[in-house]
């Protein structure tokens, strides 16, 4: 398996990842499908700083990950805010705690100071990989979120990046 910068051409492949997602669980809540142009422009919006990887394994993407802007306000700059999917099939064989070393040593290359990660309370999964690679949880908001029904609440995890 192979960890790289993602291109243009990968759009399909993480959109299809993604509305995997967004149409049966709560990791994310985006509640209607990206379309081709809204994935392409989220892919292109983070082409500096902020990246978007994929781990590639026989030529198909198994999954992806970003380092994102945290929030607007110009004093946030130092922070990123970190995503980490990987596809149904390939879940559970150490492809999302690669990516997430790998944006982490990013986060590193490219001078930020932490990591945020939000991240639904039902994703066990997710918080799980997210404790392997060393964040910490340092706040959690209360049914924030509703989807399918269910009100849900948000673990806020942290990391602190060595820089390089
Ligand atoms: C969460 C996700 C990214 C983790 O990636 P993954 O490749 O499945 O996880 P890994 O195989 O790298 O596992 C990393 C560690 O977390 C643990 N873990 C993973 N899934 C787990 C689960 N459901 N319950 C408990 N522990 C789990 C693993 O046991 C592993 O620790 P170990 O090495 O001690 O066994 C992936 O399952 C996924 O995409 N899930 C759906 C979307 C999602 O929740 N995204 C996160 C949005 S913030």
């Amino acid at each position: 398996m192979e960890i790289r910068l993602a291109h243009v051409k990968d759009t399909e492949f993480i959109r299809e990842i993604y509305n995997d997602e967004v149409m049966s669980g709560t990791a994310t809540f985006d509640i209607a499908p990206r379309t081709i142009q809204e994935q392409r422009d989220w892919l292109t919006e983070r082409s500096g700083a902020h990246v978007v990887l994929v781990a590639e394994s026989d030529g198909e993407i198994v999954g992806f990950g970003s380092l994102s802007r945290y929030q607007r306000r110009p004093a946030y700059s130092t922070t990123v805010e970190n995503s980490v999917y990987v596809r149904p099939k390939d879940q559970g064989k150490g492809v999302g705690l690669a990516l997430l070393g790998a944006l982490i040593e990013k986060a590193s290359e490219h001078g930020f100071h932490t990591i945020i990660a939000r991240i639904s309370a039902e994703s066990k999964g997710s918080i799980a990989t997210h404790k392997k690679a060393g964040f910490k949880e340092v706040g959690r908001e209360k049914e924030t979120g509703r989807k399918f029904g269910r009100w849900l609440d948000v673990v806020v995890m942290q990391r602190f990046v060595e820089i390089a």
